[in-house]
């Protein structure tokens, strides 16, 4: 009988686990068996509370076990690259939390660790595989909203924690990289292509020393794409795709709740030319779960992953052209390299 599930393992104990490991867990084609983390305790806390089989000790353990096919690793930043490059090595697939990397340059090296292992590694970029933004891409596709010209956008929180991992720069927190990230991903989706430039106004936290408010202009050569980010402003998220006919508007475009349906507000005018405002439901789903799925789907497959590494690549030279942008206070071009 032809293989039907891949056996995943997570690396370390994560906060983000509570939203991921029982979805992936439950997800089709998927199944958890354990949990690494640096503490024997925490893995063994953690393996209780998601229902797992296993807790191993080390993340060495982990990669250490032959059953274990695919890593989830949402472990801080910096060691996205170390962890996803040592799992590949042990011959695991990785699923691997965003950013994956710091730069565009660090994706080079696991698209030399993917070729040479034959493994698949992904971005655990959840909402571009969830419905309510395939219904996006597909709707500007259709020309539902006419021409795209604009996109606006804004994610932000509020979270002055000095432990947290997002306001330590040695762990590659900052704001650009936790969820200005995801603007730049859903926008570079829905457009189709890539930015030929961006400007950016960026602001650091003087004492944690990483960007805590930016304000960004892409240059998608006939649509300009716009967003602002804060790790310190009133929580907010929300996408609008505006068309010489009509706009989309994402009410919850990356925390995507699972417990009811999420919406597109549809606006155009209808053929008596009233403008009409309509909400489109999507059907509850857990962008986790889904995922997983996908991800696991295309290992059994051996067909196309969702979101290979060049696009990895591609969202990582955005993120270093908004950083340039921010220093040199002027228009920087999106480099290869
Ligand atoms: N896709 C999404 O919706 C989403 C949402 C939130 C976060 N994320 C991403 O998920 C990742 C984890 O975020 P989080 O907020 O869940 O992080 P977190 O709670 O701080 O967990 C990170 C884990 O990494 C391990 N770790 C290893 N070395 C560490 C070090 N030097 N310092 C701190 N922790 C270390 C720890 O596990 P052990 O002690 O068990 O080894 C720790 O629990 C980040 O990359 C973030 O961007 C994604």
């Amino acid at each position: 009988m032809a293989k039907d599930q891949i056996v995943w393992g997570i690396l370390g104990a994560a906060k983000i686990n509570d939203k991921v490991v029982v979805p992936m867990h439950n997800a089709p084609k998927c199944r958890v068996k354990g949990i690494a983390s640096r503490s024997t305790e925490k893995a063994r806390e953690a393996a209780a509370k998601y229902g797992l089989a296993v807790a191993y000790d080390s993340y060495e353990a982990l990669l250490a076990d032959p059953e274990i096919e695919a890593v989830y690793i949402p472990l801080p930043n910096h060691l996205h690259v170390e962890w996803t490059i040592r799992s590949v090595e042990a011959g695991k697939h990785v699923l691997c939390e965003k950013p994956i990397s710091l730069n565009a340059q660090q994706v080079e090296r696991l698209i030399a660790a993917r070729n040479k292992s034959g493994r698949y590694i992904q971005e655990a970029f959840m909402v571009r595989t969830h419905p309510q933004w395939l219904k996006v891409r597909s709707l500007i596709d259709e020309g539902s909203i006419g021409e795209l010209r604009a996109v606006t956008g804004g994610f932000t929180y509020h979270n002055t924690n000095e432990h947290n991992i997002r306001n330590q720069s040695e762990l590659g927190g900052g704001g650009l990289l936790d969820i200005g990230c995801y603007p730049i991903t859903t926008s570079r989706f829905a457009i189709g292509r890539e930015p030929r430039r961006v400007v950016a106004l960026v602001e650091q936290d003087p004492a944690f020393k990483v960007d805590r408010l930016g304000s960004v202009l892409m240059d998608f050569d006939g649509v300009q794409a716009s967003f602002f980010y804060s790790t310190q402003t009133y929580p907010y998220q929300r996408m609008q795709f505006h068309g010489t006919k009509g706009r989309i508007e994402v009410e919850i475009p990356f925390n995507a709740p699972n417990d009811k349906p999420t919406r597109l507000l549809l606006s155009e005018n209808a053929s008596n030319g009233v403008a009409t405002d309509r909400w489109l439901e999507l059907p509850v789903c857990d962008q986790y779960g889904v995922a997983a799925t996908t991800f696991a789907q295309a290992i059994l497959s051996g067909g196309p992953q969702a979101i290979p590494l060049e696009d990895a690549r591609a969202n990582m030279r955005v993120i270093d052209a908004v950083f340039r942008s921010a220093r040199s206070d002027a228009w920087e071009t999106i480099t290869e390299g």
